[in-house]
C-alpha cells in the first residue's frame, strides 16, 4: 500500500460525525456494505495520548476504517498516529474543518485553514509516523479567505506534503457566528470550485463532500471526482448503504432487502443486550432504518418511546417492526 495515494476503499466514504460514527454504528453499517470506507468520530489527538487508548477500540471488522483525529500539534498528532496504527485502522485523517468553539479554543478543526503551513507541518509529522495512509479532510474557505486562489492553497499545504489524496467539504466555515449546525447548512456549497481544482491537480485525488442525497448524486460528482463523501444523507436513510458495493463498488453483489438487513439487526441486537451493552446505544442508528416506507414512522415512533427501557432487548425492534406493518 502507498501511504500517499487514494486507495480503492476511498471511492465512497461515510463521513466522520460526533456521537453518530461511532462502532455500534460501524458495525452497523457493516451489514450492508462490505466496501465502503467507514470513519471515525472526531478524537483528539491529546486525550489518545493520554491513555484514553479506550477511545479508539476497534476491530478487523470494521475495516476499511479511518480514525479521524483532531489536533495541531505536530509531535502529538504523530503519537496519536501510531497508536492508531497499533489499533489495526486502515488510515488516519486529520480534521481541519471542524468550527465548534470547542474545537476553536483547541486551536484544531476549521481554524487550522487560517495556517496552511501548520497542515503541512501536521501531515508531514504524522505521514513518518505510520505506515498507513494519512490525509486531511477540510472545506474550501473560512471566513473571508474564501476565493479559488485560497482553496489553491490548502489544497497546495496538502500537496506539497506528498499526499495525493485530500477530502473537500464543498462549502467554507464561519468561525464567528454560526453554529457548527449552521456551518453545514448556511455557507453555499461550491461543488464546481472542486471540480475545477481536480482539473487543475489532476494527480491528486479528491473525495468531495457537502449535500450528496444519494447514490444517484455520488455518480454524478464521481464523474469529476475521485471519491464521495456522504454524513446526513447516511444518517437520515441509512439503507441506502445497502447499495453501494454494488452501485459504486460495481461487486456484482445482491442488494440485500430492508428485511434482510433488519433480520440482521434483529441478530446483532440480541447479541448486543446479551454483552451488557443498552439496545438504545444500537437503537439510534436503526431507527430510521424503514424511512421512506409505508408507516416508517410508527418504526421511529414505538423504537424511540420503548428502546430507552431498562431490559430493552430486541423484541423491541420487532415490535416496532409490527406496528409499521399494521398501518
Ligand atoms: C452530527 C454530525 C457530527 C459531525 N462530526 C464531525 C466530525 O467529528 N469530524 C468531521 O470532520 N466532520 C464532522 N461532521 C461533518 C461531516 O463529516 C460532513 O462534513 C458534513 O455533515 C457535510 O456532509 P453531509 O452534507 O453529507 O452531511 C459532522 C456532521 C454531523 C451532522
Amino acid at each position: 500500500m502507498n501511504k500517499y495515494q487514494f486507495t480503492d476503499a476511498d471511492r465512497f466514504s461515510v463521513a466522520p460525525m460526533i456521537d453518530v460514527t461511532n462502532r455500534t454504528f460501524r458495525k452497523f453499517a457493516r451489514l450492508m456494505t462490505k466496501k465502503a470506507m467507514l470513519y471515525t468520530e472526531m478524537i483528539a489527538a491529546a486525550a489518545l495520548v493520554h491513555n484514553k487508548e479506550y477511545l479508539i477500540e476497534h476491530d478487523e471488522s470494521e475495516n476499511p476504517c479511518t480514525l479521524q483525529l483532531g489536533g495541531s500539534d505536530p509531535k502529538t498528532l504523530a503519537k496519536a498516529c501510531k497508536i492508531g496504527e497499533k489499533f489495526g485502522y486502515s488510515a488516519i485523517n486529520l480534521n481541519a474543518g471542524c468550527p465548534s468553539d470547542k474545537v476553536q479554543q483547541g486551536s484544531f478543526g476549521a481554524i487550522l485553514m487560517k495556517t496552511p503551513d501548520v497542515i503541512t507541518d501536521c501531515l508531514k509529522a504524522m505521514q513518518d509516523a505510520v505506515s498507513i495512509p494519512v490525509t486531511v479532510k477540510t472545506r474550501i474557505g473560512v471566513d473571508d479567505l474564501d476565493s479559488t486562489e485560497y482553496t489553491r492553497k490548502i489544497v497546495e499545504s496538502v500537496y506539497k506534503t506528498g499526499s495525493r489524496h485530500i477530502i473537500l467539504h464543498a462549502r467554507k466555515a464561519w468561525l464567528n457566528g454560526l453554529s457548527p449546525k449552521e456551518n453545514r447548512t448556511v455557507p453555499p456549497l461550491d461543488y464546481q470550485r472542486v471540480y475545477d481544482l481536480k482539473q487543475e491537480f489532476s494527480d491528486l485525488s479528491i473525495t468531495i463532500n457537502g449535500g450528496i442525497l444519494n447514490i444517484d448524486d455520488c455518480k454524478e460528482h464521481l464523474n469529476y471526482v475521485d471519491g464521495v463523501m456522504l454524513g446526513r444523507a447516511i444518517i437520515d436513510n441509512p439503507y441506502l448503504l445497502a447499495s453501494v458495493d454494488s452501485m459504486i463498488y460495481n461487486d456484482g453483489s445482491a442488494i440485500l432487502s430492508r428485511e434482510q438487513v433488519f433480520d440482521s439487526v434483529i441478530k446483532m441486537a440480541h447479541d448486543f443486550v446479551k454483552d451488557g451493552n443498552r439496545l438504545h446505544h444500537l437503537g439510534i442508528h436503526t431507527i430510521n432504518l424503514f424511512n421512506g416506507c409505508k408507516g416508517a414512522r410508527h418504526f421511529r415512533n414505538y423504537l424511540s418511546l420503548h428502546m430507552h427501557e431498562l431490559g430493552a432487548d430486541e423484541s423491541v425492534l420487532v415490535n416496532a417492526y409490527e406496528k409499521m406493518q399494521r398501518v
